[in-house]
């Protein structure tokens, strides 16, 4: 073999090399996959914390009871989203401050006070806990995370007027209220309102006793009223004390913030119900939506939020009617419990002919009506 040759040959040696290895690598293993790795679930939030404060025990079975029924509704409906805690019988004042305060430290980052009285401790934690959401019944002092909610009881007020201003015997009703702010003299003057509806004879006395749940003296306050010729009782208490005392003594009377029927199978002629689960949904939605918006919410017959249930068997039925026709109204707006004129007992009108009473006169009713008797003592 010449140089040439020899070399000719060594190239195609090394081509047939060249050839056998891509062959070769040909035919080699591909590299393992990567093994997969699940993908990470999507984080699922934390449940959002809600807390709720009442100024009765929970086992008041009216006001207290109420919200707390409430909350339930609102802890079934929004499942795994929310878990949901409440304090109960916590007085209105400081005891209030500290316990809205522990609860924001908690990391609640939604708070329902349901009384009155807890309004000034709400709007002093809700300026140190600005990403906490603060909701309160039945106030009027907002901030931008400090909203308010409240039922038109005054609505349910009326209704229950109708029924007793038919069962009457005396012609004079009895009411046992809490404290002299505008709600609770709504609700006085929309009894007597809607009893005078259907007989104008009626006449209402009030007796205070300077508590939202006080069994005893509710007692007694029922007890002086009835003593005083009232044969039909409402309250704006929270027990049912009241409609118990008429149970005893023989009269009529109303459940108050829930259904009450069963505590008086005799004297109860119907029970002024709320319902705030609604709003309790709602207002947890819009903290998990992100749009939970500052103001006021006042819900009525119409949204469900209050109605006259429960009326007995024992009231005819040409009442019943005519309790369902004002209901009707209340609902389509063809009727508003305060629509002018309204005349306070000393004879001034409070609300001229024909004007129907916005949200601002509402709010500052400090007045009692025609034909409840006595003066309206100071505020809270
Ligand atoms: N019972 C306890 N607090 C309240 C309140 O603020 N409003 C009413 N209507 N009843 C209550």
């Amino acid at each position: 073999m010449n140089h040439r040759t020899f070399l000719k040959q060594l190239a195609l040696g090394a081509l047939v090399a060249a050839a056998g290895l891509t062959a070769c690598s040909k035919k080699e293993a591909p590299p393992p996959a990567p093994t997969p790795v699940a993908a990470p679930a999507p984080a699922k939030p934390a449940p959002l914390k809600a807390a709720f404060i009442y100024v009765g025990p929970v086992g008041d079975a009216g006001y207290s009871f109420a919200h707390d029924e409430g909350r339930k509704f609102a802890a079934a409906q929004l499942g795994d989203k929310v878990v949901t805690t409440y304090v109960e019988k916590v007085a209105e004042g400081p005891d209030a401050e500290r316990v809205i305060r522990d609860l924001a430290t908690q990391g609640n980052k939604i708070i329902f006070a349901t009384s009155f009285g807890f309004g000034d401790s709400m709007v002093k934690v809700a300026k140190d806990f600005p990403d906490v959401y603060f909701e309160h019944a039945t106030g009027y002092k907002t901030a931008p995370n400090l909203r308010v909610y409240e039922a038109r009881f005054h609505e349910g007020a009326y209704l229950a007027g109708i029924v007793a201003g038919k069962m009457t015997r005396t012609n004079t009703l009895g009411f046992v209220a809490s404290f002299p702010i505008p709600e609770v003299l709504r609700n006085i003057d929309a009894y007597t309102l809607g009893a005078q509806s259907v007989n104008p004879k009626v006449k209402t006395k009030v007796v205070w006793v300077g508590a939202w749940f006080d069994p005893p003296k509710e007692t007694e306050a029922a007890k002086s009223l009835i003593n005083g010729g009232a044969d039909v009782l409402l309250q704006n208490t929270d027990s049912t004390a009241v409609l118990q005392e008429a149970e005893r003594s023989k009269k009529y009377a109303f459940g108050w913030d829930s259904d009450m029927s069963a505590f008086a199978p005799k004297a109860h002629l119907g029970s002024v119900a709320l319902n705030w689960g609604g709003y309790y949904v709602k207002a947890i939605n819009d903290v998990l939506d992100h749009t939970w918006k500052t103001g006021e919410t006042k819900w009525g017959v119409k949204e469900g939020m209050t109605d006259l249930v429960k009326v007995a068997d024992f009231v005819p039925a040409d009442v019943k009617a005519k309790v369902d026709a004002a209901r009707q109204g209340l609902k389509d707006g063809t009727l508003a419990v305060f629509t002018g004129p309204v005349v306070d007992n000393t004879g001034k009108v409070q609300l001229a002919k024909g004007v129907v009473a916005d949200d601002k006169w509402l709010g500052s009713v400090n007045f009692y009506v025609k034909g409840v008797e006595g003066k309206v003592p100071a505020g809270k």
